[in-house]
């Protein structure tokens, strides 16, 4: 999924590193997941990892990824009667495949805001998605929603459902990345029909132990499980928010049983409990403190940009101040940044290629 800060490009160098430093797979906590793309990589190597992270987008991407080690199956009343062949219960494609027949031409809570085809999207100019996409997406979650209002569902089973739901709506998302903005005509990508792709779980190592999945701050998350290996730290390091650009997702990945009052041109949802310390420039250096001491990581990762709230050499005195002094490295690696908008008034990107900064400290 596009994602700011999405590490998969850095994936290597990050395994790279942590290799030099521990050759065989042990626990590690990753509580700023996102994408969940570092948990991943990490499990796929034999590491037992928890993940967390504020969102409850990437609660589901981390359970579609992380935590689940095989698809699960599902209950057949999840598809209309028509759809399920006599059968009680489906595997995940053939669900995938039911739910992309599903038919019904009434508006949903996206379509009706964040499609030109209901009123209120069109009041506000809103085009996320194209009104056949908008009206597809609110029948797949409907569905989910109705299933997951009984008692007997599971709710890793749920989330992995959401999470392909997710993903499927951001390919054809008008818009340049982030759901900060839409594009006032509509993209190729957003002409596509929506698609449910198949999430492929991260294969579990024969003894490996089970990984987990989170929502909530990481500090909460790091005194939780204690010792580990490995504490992976990718806090967000500037102004941007991550629940006003990833709205949509958050929707999609929260529902709308009881439905959200949306305000403002791009039809924001509540999201004060999402809205993160590291953000805010002055707030940081205590945010940068208190994950410091939750984390009881006998190796701290500690990724970060050289354009963020906090100064290299803060974060190398913070970390030489956790850990064992004379073991603390940095590293620097350039890529391109991620662009989803244009240099503008609000904002002017100086250099095309930033640097990511990778500290590193062992604490015992
Ligand atoms: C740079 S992104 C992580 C990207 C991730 N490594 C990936 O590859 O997708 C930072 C993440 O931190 C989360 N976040 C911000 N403040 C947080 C907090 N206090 N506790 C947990 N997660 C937080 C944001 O929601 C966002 O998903």
């Amino acid at each position: 999924m596009r994602y700011l800060g999405n590490k998969t490009k850095l994936v290597p160098f990050l395994l790279e590193t942590v290799d030099r430093f521990q050759e065989t797979p042990g626990v590690a906590c990753d509580p700023f997941a996102g994408t969940a793309s570092v948990s991943a990589a990490l499990k796929e190597k034999g590491w037992q990892v928890h993940a967390g992270d504020l969102m409850a987008s990437s609660y589901a991407l981390q359970v579609a990824r992380v935590q689940l080690d095989a698809h699960p199956r599902y209950p057949a009343s999840l598809l209309p009667a028509a759809a399920r062949n006599g059968k009680r219960e489906i595997g995940y494609r053939a669900l995938l495949e039911g739910l992309a027949e599903l038919d019904d031409p009434r508006h949903g809570f996206i379509s009706e805001h964040y499609t030109s085809d209901g009123a209120a999207g069109r009041e506000h100019g809103r085009m996320y998605f194209s009104p056949e996409n908008g009206r597809k997406i609110d029948r797949v979650r409907t569905r989910i929603e109705r299933w997951t209002r009984g008692s007997s569902h599971s709710e890793a089973a749920a989330q992995l459902l959401i999470a392909t739901l997710i993903e499927a709506a951001d390919r054809v998302a008008n818009t340049t990345g982030v759901y900060a903005s839409f594009v006032k005509t509509m993209q190729p990508n957003a002409l596509r029909p929506l698609e449910l792709r198949p999430i492929e779980p991260t294969r579990r190592r024969k003894d490996a132990a089970a990984c987990s999945a989170f929502r909530g701050p990481a500090a909460r998350l790091l005194q939780s499980i204690g010792p580990v290996d490995l504490v992976y730290l990718d806090p967000p390091y500037n102004g941007r928010q991550y629940p006003a650009y990833y709205h949509i997702p958050e929707l999609l990945a929260l529902g709308w049983a009881t439905p959200p009052e949306i305000r403002g041109k791009t039809g924001l949802i509540p999201d004060e409990a999402q809205r993160s310390d590291w953000c805010r420039k002055h707030r940081a250096p205590d945010a940068l403190r208190e994950v410091l001491e939750a984390a009881d990581g006998r190796h701290i990762l500690f990724s970060y940009n050289d354009e963020g709230h906090l100064d290299r050499a803060a974060i190398e005195g913070a970390l030489r101040e956790r850990g064992l002094p004379d073991t603390y490295e940095f590293h620097a690696r350039p890529y391109r940044r991620y662009r989803s908008d244009a240099n503008g008034p609000q904002r002017s990107y100086l250099r095309d290629d930033v640097r990511e900064h990778l500290h590193y400290v062992r604490c015992a």
